[in-house]
């Protein structure tokens, strides 16, 4: 017989001294929680012996209240389903009038909030708008070793014991810490040891404890030009203050930073893969600002989050394996490497200051969760990690290479590639006179989703897109890149 699933208690307080009867109370309460829509159409409701036995009355008030509001069309009962609140309600119960009377109730009386929060952009998240042909951050679906991967969660769920159950380290578990330890030393050449490694939530989680470790509101802190936004919204909650310092062609322009702040508290940088014009930092630029820190006591955030897809030369060696100084913290993610839901990310600190994030790291969450970092360093530790990493590289270089094609054959108009050298994504720059806001309004009319590159400037803004391949196989790109041209030349 298939099982009914237990439904979740609702709140219901009785009041036995009241003149209402005990099923009038149970019908009222389901009433009022219906109106109100904390219970919702189809929502399944608890059987009426468990609801007896938790309020600790007999079954009788309770078969009453439940024969009425069946009667009265706010339940319906359903043949293996148990009793349910009814998926077509009466028509009083128009949702846009009890929503309305519900927020009127909330919306009167002042509704503080930080002043910081409301200098953040609301709306849809960022890396969620631009699902599609050219989402950036997208990884190839199509050839996740899934198999594997499942593989080794169903061996780890078996495996769940008191130790995996209980609070983990607050850095991580040690193995992972070892694993990834083991990568970027040899991988990306990073100086570290395994106990200088705190795993999170990915990059964004690694920024936000960095800022909180590192600075103070009103620090000044060098921020690219153009850049990631998300960075500049961390450092915005933070209270700092953004100097935006030009990039080049070889990256974060150095000189260009002391000129306009030299005592900066921090520069948040991407060195091997800048976000989001692409450029690598060359050599004498990184020993620039290694140098730049040492001599102002400042930080480096190195963000380092695509480096292993590089396409026409070996990947790059780290801005952090050249400090020899511990001025340099490096973050790294596994969204581009294994996929972005898993929501695990690094960072790599200077051993003086571990006790520091390892304090701030327990005011904010106690930890990461443990479970996908023991499946993470199995799937890392068997050598499935290194395959996938040298398949998709191929691949990708691939799709990009289909996509700069197609961009250089299929648009009237060729727009300037920038950073097509490594990563998930390039940049596409516009012709003077197109505005990129206006043609992704277009393409999104025509199902394509752009990321406009203007909304990664703080000042004046070139015109252009970032667009992501890492989701797209390449047969299918010249077709997006038709969709492309329609919406930058509408008829
Ligand atoms: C500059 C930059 N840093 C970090 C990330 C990855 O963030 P997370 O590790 O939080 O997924 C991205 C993703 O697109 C990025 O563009």
């Amino acid at each position: 017989m298939k099982r009914v699933a237990s439904a979740i208690l609702p709140i219901i307080a009785l009041d036995r001294k009241a003149l209402a009867t005990l099923h009038r109370q149970i019908y009222d309460a389901y009433r009022t929680g219906i109106v109100d829509q904390r219970l919702r159409p189809g929502q399944r409701v608890p059987s009426t012996r468990m609801l007896a036995a938790e309020l600790g009355i007999s079954r009788m008030p309770v078969l009453h209240a439940y024969a009425q509001l069946l009667a009265e069309g706010y339940f319906e009962s359903r043949v293996g389903a148990g009793t349910l609140v009814c998926s077509s309600l009466p028509d009083q119960l128009s949702s846009r009038e009890a929503q309305g009377a519900r927020f009127a109730k909330v919306l009167s009386g002042p509704r503080p909030v930080s002043v910081r929060s409301s200098i953040l952009p609301r709306g849809e998240p960022v890396l969620r708008r631009g699902w599609g042909a050219f989402g950036v951050g997208q990884v190839s679906v199509d050839q996740f070793p899934f198999q594997i991967w499942s593989g080794l969660v169903t061996r780890h769920s078996r495996r769940m014991d008191a130790s995996s159950v209980h609070y983990g380290d607050q850095m991580g578990s040690r193995n992972f810490q070892e694993t990834i330890a083991t990568y970027l030393r040899t991988a990306r050449a990073v100086a570290c040891e395994a106990h200088q490694i705190m795993i999170v939530s990915g990059s964004q989680q690694a920024l936000e404890v960095s800022a909180r470790v590192l600075l103070d509101p009103g620090s000044r802190v060098w921020v690219e030009e153009p850049g990631y936004s998300l960075t500049r919204d961390v450092l915005a909650m933070a209270g700092c203050r953004l100097v935006p310092v030009p990039v080049d062609r070889e990256g974060l322009d150095v000189a260009a930073g002391i000129k306009l702040c030299r005592k900066a508290r921090a520069a948040f940088v991407t060195p091997s893969h800048q976000y989001p014009l692409g450029a690598t930092m060359s050599a004498s630029r990184r020993l620039q600002l290694l140098d730049w820190a040492q001599s102002s006591g400042s930080w480096i955030i190195e963000d380092d989050y695509d480096n292993e897809y590089r396409y026409d030369s070996l990947p790059i060696a780290s801005l952090q394996g050249l400090d020899s100084q511990a001025r340099v913290i490096y973050v790294g993610t596994f969204s581009k490497v294994l996929f972005p839901s898993l929501r695990l990310g690094y960072v790599v600190i200077p051993a003086d200051l571990i006790d520091r994030f390892y304090a701030v790291r327990r005011a904010m969450d106690l930890g990461p969760p443990s479970f996908f970092q023991a499946v993470a360093a199995d799937f890392i530790g068997e050598g499935h990690f290194a395959r996938h990493i040298r398949r998709m590289r191929i691949l990708y270089r691939e799709r990009r290479s289909a996509l700069v094609e197609s961009i250089r054959s299929e648009l009237d108009a060729p727009l300037e590639i920038l950073g097509a050298q490594a990563g998930m994504h390039l940049a596409a720059l516009l012709p003077p006179g197109i505005s990129d806001q206006e043609t992704t309004e277009r393409a999104a009319r025509l199902k394509l989703w752009l990321w406009p590159l203007s909304p990664s400037y703080l000042g004046k803004a070139r015109q252009g897109f970032i667009l992501g391949f890492g989701s797209t196989p390449a047969e299918e790109m010249p077709r997006a890149v038709r969709k492309l041209r329609s919406a930058l030349h509408p008829s």
